[in-house]
Formats: C-alpha cells, structure tokens, sequence
C-alpha cells in the first residue's frame, strides 16, 4: 500500500499535483451529447446555460464507424465553446476498446486545459483506475496542463460493484461514480430490457387478507446497488450519480428514480434527452420548503449542539448535521441558479 505522503505527489514529472480538496461544483445533471452530429454540436453553447455539466459521449450509444467523428466532433466543441463555470466531461471508450488511446491522447493533447472530468465505463477494480491515473498523468506532463482533469467511474459490473469501496479510494484523481444500469443489468444476468428504473414483476406480495385482497408494490431494481455506492463514495469524500433513465416517454417514472437516489445521497444523475434536464433540476436542487426549515434548525443551534424542539420535531446535534448538508446545497445551487437563490431567500 502507498505511503500516506506519496498519495498526492503527481505520476509524472511535470503532472500537477492532484486536488487535496474535490472542487465543489454544483453537477444536477450530467447532459450527454453526441458529439458526432453537427446539428446537436450547434446547440451546445445554448445548452451551456441550462445544465451544470455537459458530456460529450464516445462510448455507448455511438455507432462504431463514427468513434473517430465523435471524437473529433467533441474536440471541436470544446475548442469553440465557452462553458464558464459549466463543467466539461467526455466519457471515453472503454479500456479494452479499440479506441480508448486515441481517445485520451487526442482529447488531452488538444483541449485538456478545459477539460474537468474524464469518464470511465466498465470500470472493475483499482487496476483500471491506476492506468487511467498513470496515463492522464503522462499526458498531463507532456501538454504543461496546469489542473488535474479527474476521472469519474461508472459502476457497471459485477465485479466493479465488489471491488466498489476499492475503487472509491483509488486515487485522489476520483471525482465520483455513477450507476450505469443498463450495463450492470447485463452484467449480472438481471432479466431485464431496460435502461435504469424499476421492472412490473419486481415487487412484493402481501399475504391475503380477510376479503382475499392482496397488495402489491413495485420494488426498486437498484436500492441495494446506488445504497452501497453512495456509502463508498460518502467514505472517501467523492460523490454518488445515478446513471441514465431511458424511458424518455415516462417523466413521472425518471423523477421518482431520480428522487430516490437524492435522498439516498446522490449529487446528480445524467440527462439523456432534453425533457430530463427540468426533471434533474427540480430534483437535485433541495425544496424551498426543506431549505427553509434547516435554517431554522441551524438558526436555532448556533454551534451545533445540544437539543431544541422545533414544531413538535426534536433537533440535536445530528439534525443540525442534516440541515447542514441541506443548506450547504443551496448555497451551491443559489450561486448558479439565480431563480433558486430568490427562493431559497439565503
Ligand atoms: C450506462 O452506461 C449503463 O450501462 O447504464
Ligand atoms: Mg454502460
């Protein structure tokens, strides 16, 4: 194992040293682009404004013989867009791709100065997090990049569902992790067709009552998985996504899952489809209401401690801890998010 001291020295001469600190950046929604089409290229200084990270995608979901346009497309659109405090991600192929290399040395070499976070799939243990690692460091050195670029993991095996906890405290280059459903459901052998959300046979029978009536609710698919996630990532001071919800026709059903993962401790979740955006924005944005009454409870224990009732409700030292994360998040949001902050009245 490393030597606490060696964790932060950079992997190659001339690399930056890695953050001591995550920047704190507010990250509702991952928007993900396919940076191959031109027309939806147009449209990305417009979405810059509505989103909190845009994502050009190279992996799933771009056809084989356009790898290279996507990866061109997104270097073009890097290089022509001012995103501001928007956060500039790309995920690359996977690592036993034929074109993860080019991916990293072409993105790196042209537009690394802006790029905030490299996103990983299939990741299954520290193995592929140190090559990353090892590789951004490289080519941090090479091109005189001033700022770490970090990588993000998507959580979409099996194995990368063991070795979670591992993987959360590879390096100090990790930004985070995201559910990647669709994957995993395969991985696992799950029967399933889906992209995220729950399934109509997944659910539990009560036994029968007196007239015979049996209630029955749909289960979550994923609590076991984003539950284990968000404790690896919380323990190593990184943050929790939900992946992709693929149903674009059911809003109700995307904004119960992403609401699900919120309150399990999620920061966001990715936007596949312009309709998902507003969803990931209420969602990811504490309520008003709640924000309101965590500065009560704050207000109410100045130094955090001891125990006060407020509307009935105990508060202690714990809740004060509660609010706490409540109230720090839309100080987050309300600096982004001017409608929010008049809302939030903070
Ligand atoms: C995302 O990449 C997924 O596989 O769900
Ligand atoms: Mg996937």
């Amino acid at each position: 194992m490393k030597l606490a001291r060696n964790v932060f020295k950079p992997l190659a001469i001339g690399a930056p040293s890695p953050f001591r600190e995550l920047p704190v950046r507010l990250e509702r929604m991952i928007h993900f682009v396919p940076p191959h089409l031109e027309k939806v290229r147009a449209k990305v200084p417009d979405l810059v404004a509505q989103v909190d990270v845009v994502l050009g995608n190279l992996e799933d979901a771009i056809p084989a013989d356009a790898k290279e346009a996507a990866r061109e497309g997104f270097i073009a659109m890097a290089k022509a867009v001012d995103f501001g405090t928007t956060g500039l991600w790309t995920r690359i192929n996977a690592l036993n791709s034929p074109w993860m290399l080019d991916d990293l040395i072409r993105i790196v070499g042209e537009v690394g100065d802006k790029l905030d976070v490299v996103m990983l799939p299939k990741v299954e243990g520290v193995w592929d997090i140190h090559y990353l690692d090892q590789l951004l460091a490289q080519l941090e050195a090479r091109h005189g990049l001033k700022k770490p670029i970090l990588i993000h993991a998507i959580l979409e095996t099996a194995e990368g569902v063991k070795n979670v906890d591992a993987i959360a405290a590879a390096s100090p280059r990790m930004h985070g992790m995201s559910l990647g459903p669709a994957d995993l459901a395969a991985s696992r052998a799950m029967k399933t067709t889906r992209v995220g959300g729950g399934h109509p046979e997944y659910k539990v029978l009560a036994d029968p009552g007196d007239g015979g009536v049996r209630a029955i609710a749909q289960q979550d698919l994923w609590h076991y998985t984003i539950a284990k996630m968000v404790d690896a990532c919380a323990a190593n001071g990184i943050k929790a996504f939900y992946g992709p919800f693929g149903d674009f026709s059911d809003a109700m059903a995307c904004e119960t899952q992403f609401r699900n993962a919120f309150l399990l401790g999620c920061a966001g979740a990715w936007t596949l489809h312009p309709s998902q955006i507003p969803i990931a924005k209420r969602v990811f944005s504490p309520d008003p209401g709640e924000v309101a009454f965590a500065r009560r409870i704050l207000d109410a224990m100045p130094d955090g401690s001891g125990a006060v009732m407020i509307d009935g409700k105990m508060q202690d030292d714990a809740t004060w801890k509660q609010a706490k994360v409540i109230v720090d998040l839309a100080r987050t949001v309300a600096a982004k998010d001017p409608d929010l902050s008049s809302l939030y009245n903070l």
